[in-house]
Formats: C-alpha cells, structure tokens, sequence
C-alpha cells in the first residue's frame, strides 16, 4: 500500500504535537523545582511561552489538514508514548541532569521540525513548511543556550553540593 508524502507528514505532524505536549509538562514541572538557579529558570520559563505557541502553530497546521477530532482525541496516548520512549531520563529532580535531559530534548525537537520541512516542501504544503520553519530556530535557540549555559548550572550545582546544603540538587 502506498504513503504519500502528505500523508507521512500528517502523521510526524501528530507526533510533535505530543511531543510539545510532553515539552510543556517536563518544563513546567522543573521550572517549579528550580529554586537556586534563577538564570535557567528563567530560560525555561520563556521556552515554556515558546512551547504554548508552538503548540498553537501545531493545533492550526492540524486543522487546516482536516484531521479528525478522534485523531485528536488519540494525541494524548501519543504523548504518554512519547513520554515513555524517553525513560526515566527526564524524571528527576537533580538541576544538572534535567539540563542535560533538556539539552537531549531540544536536540529531539530540532530532529523532528527539520524532518517535518523536508516534508512538508515533499508534500508541496508552503503552510506547514512556514509554521515549521518558525518553531524550528525557538528549538535551536534553546538547545544552544543549554549547551552555554550547562557548565555554570554544572560549577553552582557542585559549590552548593559540596557546602551541603541539602538543596543544592534544585
Ligand atoms: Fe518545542
């Protein structure tokens, strides 16, 4: 049975919308951790906005494609799915491991934006190109403020850890 390219792109299309979903609950819960560590949170808190609209971009990307409530409704299994592929990895209340969770998450996204504009230019649909294009420099950006900034969140982490201050992991 033959796939269109559209038809791929409908279905990727789904997948980062449950994985923007997944984005927002993993962000939101270390945000509300973080208590030292008011440069990252602050970070996180702008890429939580960024998320919100990316999800928004998503949600209107899926409807111009007239893809069924029902679809929808299986969005959340999606994300939970998603969720799951990914592992214990992003459960943690630790500042250093979250960063690096964080840093492995937006590499995820990058992935999945550059593969949906190949896609989308595959199945000729200049909307969903443009939408993709736009989140795609938000994931970018985040990812390399990640990397910057890894090393600092890394130094603080391990003055605080080693003046045992017992809430150092956050
Ligand atoms: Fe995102």
């Amino acid at each position: 049975m033959m796939t269109s390219p559209r038809e791929h792109m409908i279905d990727w299309l789904k997948d980062a919308y449950a994985m923007e979903q997944h984005a927002e609950s993993m962000l939101k819960a270390q945000a509300s951790r973080l208590e030292h560590y008011p440069k990252l949170k602050q970070r996180i808190e702008q890429h939580i906005d960024e998320t919100l609209s990316q999800q928004k971009l998503l949600e209107q990307c899926l409807d111009r494609l007239n893809s069924s409530p029902s679809t929808i409704k299986n969005l959340a299994a999606r994300a939970a799915a998603f969720g799951q592929a990914l592992g214990g990895m992003t459960v943690t209340d630790e500042v250093v491991k979250g960063s690096m969770a964080s840093y492995v998450f937006e590499h995820i996204e990058i992935a999945a934006y550059t593969t949906l504009i190949a896609a989308a230019r595959a199945a000729g649909d200049a909307e969903t190109q443009r939408c993709c294009e736009q989140i795609l420099p938000q994931e970018v950006e985040m990812a390399r403020w990640l990397h910057d900034n890894l090393p600092d969140v890394v130094t603080a982490y391990l003055a605080r850890s080693a003046g045992e201050r017992d809430d150092a992991k956050r």
